[in-house]
């Protein structure tokens, strides 16, 4: 299939919700847009039993419905001083206080992955967020090479030492966390008992950002990062538009609320 080439020219931008005139109880249809989203449910539901599916369809069917997921990029170094840097969509924030992240490394039926041996090996890592400039340099690093390859001799990436642990920092990375092991939990498949996954949760104890990328109030500007997450299959999400939508707070909405809920019946 061919692509049309990627376009430079978008920038994301912050704009107002798609609904921005929403009120509370408005139902979806009563826009366009939501009457043509509604209009897909006419072909019906399919309802996967997930004890029932081929693992490799639930793999491609979870991680296209997951998305878009954030990536981390994983620096590790191995007792050998061997270092090794790959992705992980199966990323997120777990909490601020501590600040601790979690992400999940799928096991081979033979060995770990480096990723997963490096990271319980006490000596810390580094957790990098991946921007669009880089992208393809960060995908190389997901390569199958073999055990103990160090993919940063492939991906025209900038080791940057680290302050507190011993594997380096990605430079090019305008975000970046250096961490050390909180829990690795092991997850066993049911049925085989083997142990198909290891989730780690990390603690982040230094976070290295770009002074450039930061808003007036110290923040991180989406429209700087160019951050890049994870889609289905082999496909990348870039940020687009940005929309703003307030998190709704129930002293100033009580009234309103309470209005709404009487005149539907509910109270
Ligand atoms: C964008 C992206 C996201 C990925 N996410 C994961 C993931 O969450 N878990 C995982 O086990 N592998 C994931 N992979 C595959 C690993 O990056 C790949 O297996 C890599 O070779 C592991 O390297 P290592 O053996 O050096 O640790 C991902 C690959 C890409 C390209």
């Amino acid at each position: 299939m061919s692509l049309p080439p990627f376009s430079h020219d978008v920038n994301t931008q912050y704009t107002e919700s798609p609904n921005a005139s929403w009120s509370f109880g408005q139902k979806v249809d009563t826009t366009a847009a939501g009457k043509e989203w509604l209009e897909g449910e006419k072909e019906g539901w399919k309802i996967i039993d997930t004890e029932k599916e081929d693992h490799i369809k639930l793999y491609q069917l979870m991680i296209s419905g997951i998305v878009p997921r954030p990536i981390a990029f994983i620096a590790t170094i191995s007792e050998d001083g061997i270092e090794n840097l790959a992705p992980f969509s199966w990323f997120n924030m777990v909490t601020h206080n501590p600040p601790i992240i979690s992400f999940a490394c799928s096991n081979g039926p033979v060995h770990f992955k480096d990723t997963r041996t490096n990271v319980t090996n006490g000596l810390g890592f580094t957790v990098n967020i991946i921007s669009e400039p880089f992208i393809e340099q960060a995908n190389s690093t997901s390569i199958d090479a073999p055990p103990s390859f160090d993919e940063w001799s492939i991906s025209g990436l900038t080791k940057e030492p680290a302050i507190h642990v011993k594997a380096s920092r990605v430079k090019e990375s305008a975000f970046s966390m250096e961490c050390e092991l909180h829990q690795a939990i092991d997850i066993t498949q049911p049925t085989t008992g083997a142990i198909t996954t290891t989730l780690i949760l990390a603690r982040v104890k230094y976070i290295h950002v770009r002074k450039d990328m930061l808003n007036e109030r110290g923040n991180v500007d989406a429209t700087k990062f160019k951050a890049v997450g994870r889609l289905g299959d082999i496909s990348y999400a870039r940020v687009g538009d940005a929309f703003r939508l307030p998190r709704p707070i129930w002293t100033q909405e009580e009234d309103k609320i309470n209005g709404l809920l009487a005149a539907t019946g509910h109270l």
